[in-house]
C-alpha cells in the first residue's frame, strides 16, 4: 500500500497571474514531480474502479494530463474533448458562456458509446462551465457519467453546485 502524501503541497500558488487578485494553482510542479504525479494518478485509478468505468473523457489541455495516465493504468481508452475545429471527424458541439464571450466544445459524435460508464477528469473545477459541457457531450451519446475526478477544487467558486446528482472526487481543496 502507498503511504499517503500531501499532494497541496506539490501544487505552486502564483499569487496575482494571471492577474492582480487572482492566485493561480499551478499543477505543473505536481506532473514533474514523479512520485506526486504517480499517487494523484493512483489515488483517481482507484476511485475509477470503484465507479466500474469503461473509458475515460477529459477536456483540452490540463484534463489530458489528467485523464491519460488513468486511462493507460486501467487499460481502458480515453476520449478527448476538444475546442472546436481541432477534430477531424463528425462532431457534437456543446457552447458556454464565459465571463466575457462564450466557448464550444466538441467531441467526435462516436467517441462514447451508448451506456458506457465514463469518468470525467480535469486539473481544476473552478465556476463548472467546463465540466457541464463535457456531461452534456457525453450524455447526448448516450454516455453514464459515472464519476468526475479533480486534482483540484476550489470549493470558494462553488462549482460543484453545477454538478448536483453527479459523483465527484477532488484530491485537493482550497476553501479560500
Ligand atoms: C481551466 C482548467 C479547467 C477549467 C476550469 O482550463 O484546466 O479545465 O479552466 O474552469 P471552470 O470550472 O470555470 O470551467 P482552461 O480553459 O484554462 O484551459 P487549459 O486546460 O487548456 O489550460
Ligand atoms: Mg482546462
Amino acid at each position: 500500500m502507498e503511504e499517503v502524501m500531501d499532494l497541496r503541497k506539490y501544487v505552486s500558488e502564483v499569487e496575482g497571474w494571471p492577474k492582480p487578485g487572482v492566485s493561480f494553482k499551478d499543477i505543473t510542479t505536481v506532473m514533474d514531480n514523479g512520485e506526486a504525479y504517480k499517487y494523484a494518478t493512483d489515488q483517481i485509478v482507484e476511485y475509477a474502479r470503484e465507479k466500474e468505468v469503461d473509458i475515460v473523457v477529459g477536456p483540452e489541455a490540463r484534463g489530458f494530463i489528467i485523464g491519460c495516465p488513468v486511462a493507460y493504468s486501467m487499460g481502458i481508452g480515453f476520449a478527448p474533448v476538444r475546442k472546436k475545429g481541432k477534430l477531424p471527424r463528425e462532431v457534437i458541439e456543446y457552447e458556454y458562456d464565459l465571463e466575457y464571450g462564450s466557448n464550444v466544445l466538441t467531441m467526435h459524435s462516436d467517441a462514447i458509446k451508448p451506456g458506457q460508464r465514463v469518468l470525467i477528469t480535469d486539473d481544476l473545477l473552478a465556476t463548472g462551465g467546463t465540466i457541464v459541457a463535457t456531461i452534456k457531450l457525453i450524455e447526448e451519446m448516450g454516455g453514464i457519467v459515472a464519476g468526475i475526478a479533480f486534482l483540484i477544487e476550489l470549493k470558494y467558486l462553488n462549482g460543484i453546485e453545477k454538478l448536483e446528482g453527479y459523483d465527484t472526487v477532488s484530491l485537493i481543496t482550497y476553501d479560500e
